[in-house]
C-alpha cells in the first residue's frame, strides 16, 4: 500500500483527453481533505439528497443513513468499512483514478468496491467527465448494503473477467450491461419508476432528466437488447431501462454468457435512441436534442 497520494486525472493533450490508469491502492489520505473539499461534498450531498426523494430508489437514503453518511464532513472509508463489514462483507479501498479494466474486474469479483480518494473541485460541480469521491461514495456505495445488488456486483467482476479472456467485443457487450444497469439504471416501484443508477443519483441535471423528460426512451430491461445497445458517454441517455427488481437483474445474468457473447458477435449494435418492436415500452422518446452521432 502507496502513503503519499496522487490525485491522477484525464491528461489533455492535443487529441483531447487520455485516460491515466494507475492501479494503485492506497490509504484514504483523510487529513488532507481542505475547508473546500468538504464544502463540495456538503453542497452535493444537501442537493442531491433534496433532489433525489421520490427519484431515487428509497434504499438509497435509507442506506446512506445506515452508514451515517451526512453532509457534514466526507466519510472516512473505514468507517464505512465497518458497516460493510457486519453487512454484505464488502470492502472499500481508495484510489486514485480510474483503474485498467481487468484490474477493476478483479476487484470486484473480490467484493471490494474502489472509490476514487479525491472530489471534484467547486467549479466542476455539475459535470466532470471522470468519477471522484462523491460519484463512487454516494453513488455507487449505498447499494452495497443491498444483499442481492452486493451479490450482482460480485458476479459482474467475476464476469468480466472471463470476457476479458474471451474477446474484446465480449467486454464491450458485458460493459453496456453496466452502463444501463449499474451507471444509468431505473426500477419499477409500486410508487413509479425509480433511480438506481449511480451515474444518475450523483448528477444534479440527470436526476431529474432521466424520470421526468420527453426526450429519452424508458424501456424494459432486457439481458440481450441492453448488451446490443450503444450509449452515450458526453450526454444524457438517449434510453433508459426499467429492472422490476434486483432480482431480476441477478437471475437474468446467472447463465454462462459465452452462448451470448457468440451470438452478439454476429449481431448488429442497436443506436442508443432506437426502440425495438420487441421492447416493453414506458415511454417512447421524443428524441428532442438528441445529438445524431456518437454513440459509443
Ligand atoms: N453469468 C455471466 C457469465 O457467465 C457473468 C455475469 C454475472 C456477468 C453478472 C454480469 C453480471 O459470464
Ligand atoms: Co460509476
Amino acid at each position: 500500500m502507496q502513503t503519499v497520494a496522487e490525485r491522477v486525472e484525464h491528461q489533455p493533450t492535443a487529441k483531447g483527453y487520455v485516460p491515466v490508469y494507475t492501479t494503485r491502492v492506497i490509504e484514504q489520505p483523510w487529513d488532507t481533505y481542505t475547508a473546500t473539499d468538504h464544502e463540495t461534498w456538503a453542497t452535493l450531498f444537501k442537493r442531491q439528497r433534496e433532489l433525489l426523494v421520490g427519484r431515487a430508489a428509497n434504499e438509497f437514503v435509507e442506506n446512506q443513513e445506515r452508514f451515517g453518511m451526512s453532509a457534514d464532513v466526507i466519510p472516512k472509508f473505514s468507517d464505512l468499512n465497518r458497516v460493510l463489514a457486519e453487512t454484505t462483507g464488502w470492502e472499500l479501498i481508495a484510489v486514485e483514478g480510474l483503474l485498467p479494466e481487468l484490474t477493476f474486474f478483479e476487484h470486484l469479483a473480490n467484493r471490494r468496491f474502489p472509490v476514487t480518494w479525491w472530489i471534484r473541485k467547486p467549479e466542476q460541480l455539475d459535470y466532470l467527465s471522470e468519477p471522484d469521491l462523491f460519484h463512487d461514495l454516494f453513488g455507487h456505495v449505498p447499494l452495497l448494503l443491498n444483499p442481492v445488488f452486493a451479490d450482482y456486483m460480485q458476479a459482474y467482476g467475476a464476469g468480466g473477467v472471463k470476457a476479458a479472456a474471451i474477446a474484446p467485443e465480449a467486454l464491450a457487450n458485458l460493459t453496456r450491461l453496466y452502463w444501463y444497469t449499474v451507471e444509468f439504471g431505473l426500477i419499477n416501484t409500486p410508487e413509479g419508476l425509480r433511480i438506481y443508477g449511480a451515474g444518475i443519483v450523483s448528477s444534479k441535471g440527470e436526476s431529474i432528466y432521466s424520470l421526468e423528460a420527453d426526450a429519452p426512451n424508458r424501456i424494459g430491461f432486457d439481458l440481450e437488447r441492453v448488451m446490443r445497445t450503444r450509449y452515450r458517454i458526453d450526454t444524457y441517455q438517449k434510453t433508459y431501462f426499467v429492472i422490476d427488481s434486483y432480482e431480476q437483474l441477478i437471475e437474468a445474468t446467472r447463465p454462462d454468457f459465452t452462448p451470448l457473447y457468440a451470438r452478439l458477435a454476429d449481431a448488429a449494435s442497436h443506436p442508443a435512441g432506437n426502440v425495438l418492436d420487441s421492447d416493453t415500452v414506458y415511454q417512447r422518446g421524443t428524441g428532442e436534442g438528441w445529438l445524431s452521432d456518437g454513440d459509443v
